[in-house]
């Protein structure tokens, strides 16, 4: 029986029903309704009374708006910055999620630590986990200056109330699915609660001009855990992502109202704390095998940055009938389609061949731009042909084993340039893109036939 005054919420995606459902109508999840109270329900401004006094808001001219230039902090770290936009604007909600463990609080800790540098007053409350704990890590990370201060507390009211108090400039959240309100029944991590919270805390950053970061988990599906509705109230989404073997992260932009999504920061994990990468691609392509048979060296975009990698491949003959097929970092499907073009494209005889796709660091792509060099790794480890090491490859392959443009071909033999590379192979049609570089030679392929043709 449901009790009177409840609603369901899908745990995943925050959809609102009445009745419990095995299947959530909206995203489809099967068994994500869970019962809460239901949120009072507020009349329209017109239903109740009449309204005493003036509102507090007035409309207003563009050009009557005050445009606070450079009021950006700087975090002290030129990747984070980047990705925010050029720094953390005042009166902003910042939400950072990521799996847990890989490395939310320390990034933050970190922040704090450089923020507490050039602000009076920065405040780190911690739901998960005790002072002891976050001060054991902040030792691992450097000394702190007297500006931090460190607070474990779950309660949002208390949380309100000591930053109405304290009137710091910036606030971390860690996490909000651990914060909660009295006022809600359900317990903390709740599409009710986290959504309150957050509406909370939003209303504090922007009447206060404060600006707050929470750290969000993810779900395994990889979305914020509970409620994407979080995501569509904060005014900056950041991922932090990354193999939890593998030391480099990822910082993304998913959604930024203060500047591009297209940014991406690379961070890597040691013994004291995340230091940021400033060249990813020789991060990248270190320890890599040159002369090997079926290893590529691939340039992917990230955003707006190239990235160089490398791109694995085994091919040997299948010991069974049915050939088998891995892929790590790139796409199963895409693999098998690609294969399946050279099989008949080149007549190679791959469908009793074994094929082990992998890209090398952990990273996971999805750019047709790599195509063109997972192809040339396939052909290269059956022919046992080693490509050379100081070419680099990109392009799109089509159905029919054409070569086809990809975007920005000049950034990405800027980048082999930058790294010492002299060769590079391309589409065709992105010829006409690039503009001559010094020490680069580029060789335009048309078809797959092409590109076997410059590695032989
Ligand atoms: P953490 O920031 O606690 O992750 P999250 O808040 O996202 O759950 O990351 C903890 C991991 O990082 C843990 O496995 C230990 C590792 N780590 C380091 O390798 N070096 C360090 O200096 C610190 C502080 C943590
Ligand atoms: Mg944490």
């Amino acid at each position: 029986m449901k009790k009177s005054g409840t609603v369901f919420f899908c745990q995943n995606c925050g959809f609102e029903a009445s009745k419990w459902s095995g299947q959530c109508p909206a995203c489809r999840e099967w068994n994500t309704f869970a019962e809460e109270p239901a949120a009072p329900r507020t009349k329209g401004v017109t239903a109740g009374k009449k309204r005493s006094g003036k509102p507090k808001t007035e409309p207003v001219t563009l050009d009557a708006i005050d445009l606070k230039d450079g009021e950006r902090t700087s975090t002290g770290m030129k990747e984070l910055d980047q990705v925010l936009g050029g720094g953390i604007v005042p009166g902003s909600l910042v939400l950072v999620g990521g799996d847990p463990g890989i490395g939310k609080s320390t990034l933050l800790l970190q922040v704090c630590r450089n923020l507490a540098e050039r602000l009076p007053k920065v405040l780190y409350i911690s739901g998960e986990e005790s002072l002891q704990q976050i001060r054991l890590r902040a030792s691992r990370i450097g000394t702190f200056s007297d500006a931090m201060k460190l607070m474990c507390e779950t309660c949002l009211a208390d949380i309100e109330e000591v930053v109405l108090r304290e009137a710091p400039q910036v606030v971390i959240i860690d996490s909000i699915q651990t914060m909660y309100q009295e006022e809600i029944s359900s317990a903390p991590g709740s599409v009710s609660q986290v959504r309150e919270a957050t509406g909370v805390l939003m209303r504090l950053a922007k009447e206060q001009g404060i600006s707050i970061f929470i750290v969000g988990h993810v779900t395994k599906e990889g979305t914020v855990a509970g409620p994407r509705v979080l995501e569509h109230m904060v005014d900056t989404v950041l991922y932090f992502e990354g193999d939890r073997h593998a030391s480099y992260r990822i910082l993304r932009g998913v959604k930024n109202r203060f500047g591009s999504t297209n940014e991406i920061g690379v961070f890597e994990m040691t013994e004291a704390g995340l230091r940021e990468v400033a060249n990813p691609s020789e991060y990248m392509l270190s320890g890599r095998p040159e002369g090997a048979s079926g290893s590529v060296v691939a340039c992917t975009m990230e955003g707006t940055r190239p990235m160089l990698l490398e791109v694995q491949a085994l091919v040997c003959r299948t010991n069974f009938g049915l050939p088998r097929r891995t892929a790590a970092g790139i796409d199963y499907n895409r693999v098998n389609l690609l294969m399946a073009v050279l099989e008949k494209r080149l007549n190679l005889p791959l469908s009793s061949y074994d094929a082990y796709v992998n890209v090398a660091g952990g990273l996971r792509l999805n750019e047709p731009a790599m195509d063109l060099a997972l192809v040339l790794a396939v052909i290269s480890s059956y022919k046992d042909l080693p490509v050379s090491g100081k070419t680099i490859v990109f392009g799109e392959v089509g159905l029919s084993g054409e070569v086809r443009a990809v975007s920005m071909a000049q950034q990405r033999v800027q980048e082999a340039r930058k790294l010492g590379f002299t060769r590079v192979i391309l589409p065709q049609s992105s010829l006409e893109q690039v503009k001559n570089v010094e020490g680069i030679r580029l060789s335009g392929a048309a078809t797959v036939r092409d590109a076997l043709r410059m590695i032989v």
